[in-house]
């Protein structure tokens, strides 16, 4: 089934009515050499269940700082942050991360390194620990190479893989740190389309952190643009158009244009 059967479909999923994100306040400093850096001031962002959200700036402004907080990683901050209405004060396995090198360990097949993210998972039967691994292979299709090693795989599919790690445990949300950021243009417009089809399918919600502002545009229902030094949001920007985008859409240029304007001015 392609992307537009998907959202034409009465089989579509319902849209998820978990992973609703509140942030008030979100200030996080740095201390660097006896000084104290403010990284992040006064963020206050509301993201609906089942959105997807993606934030922009400059480089050092803050967009890796912003998910290590969300996802829990680092707790040394002042406001506040809550998931479906619970606060955040550690990580958890509501929340899946995806990082810029796919992290997958060497010494495992990728079918146990995706195991590995269902460790401790005590509520699960070995069977649905199975059945789940399984399912995360074949949505990201890479069906036929579950016992190969990560070196037997290429960049993308071995992020292709890392997304099936961090989608096992069916977080509600997936924080996603420029996840195709290494890869060569043509891999990165496929994996782009790849993710369309996993949040169409999933319906968790997303937050992609990219350079890349027109991957922002084709995939995102609002883009975070975010001001340097210190970091903190310079406004949100809505794309009200349907899915699947084209690139080449006048209305995309002419939103990805505006967001140019915002990062590096006329
Ligand atoms: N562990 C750390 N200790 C001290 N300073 C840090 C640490 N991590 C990040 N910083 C500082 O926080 C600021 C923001 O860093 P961050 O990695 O969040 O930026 P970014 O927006 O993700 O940048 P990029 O687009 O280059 O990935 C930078 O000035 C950086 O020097
Ligand atoms: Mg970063």
């Amino acid at each position: 089934m392609n992307i537009s059967n998907l959202i034409e479909s009465s089989d579509a999923p319902a849209r998820s009515v978990r992973g609703k994100v509140r942030l008030r306040g979100l200030t996080k400093s740095y201390q660097i050499g006896g000084r104290t850096l403010p990284v992040l001031v006064g963020i206050d962002l509301d993201i609906a269940a089942g959105e997807f959200v993606s934030i922009v700036g400059r480089s050092g402004c803050g967009k890796s700082t912003l998910l290590r907080l969300i996802s829990g990683l680092d707790r040394d901050h002042a406001g506040d942050m809550w998931l479906d209405d619970v606060p955040i004060i550690g990580t958890s396995l509501d929340c899946g991360m995806v990082f810029q090198d796919s992290s997958l360990f060497p010494w495992m097949t990728l079918r146990s390194n995706i195991a590995f993210a269902l460790q401790g998972r005590a509520d699960l039967s070995d069977v649905e620990k199975t059945r789940r691994v399984t399912d995360a292979i074949d949505l990201v299709r890479l069906t036929e190479f579950g016992d190969a090693w990560p070196r037997q795989l290429s960049g993308g599919m071995a992020q292709r893989g890392a997304i099936a790690r961090a989608l096992v445990n069916e977080p509600e949300l997936l924080l996603l740190d420029e996840p195709f950021g290494a890869l060569d243009a043509l891999t990165r417009t496929y994996l782009q389309r790849e993710l369309q089809h996993i949040w169409l399918r999933q319906r968790s919600t997303m937050i992609l952190v990219t350079h890349d502002v027109e991957e922002a545009v084709f995939l995102s229902d609002r883009i975070v643009v975010m001001d340097a030094a210190p970091g903190r949001i310079h406004r949100i920007v809505p794309v009200p158009l349907s899915h699947p985008r084209d690139p080449a859409d006048p209305a995309v240029q002419r939103i990805k244009e505006t967001i140019l304007t915002d990062l590096v001015g006329d």
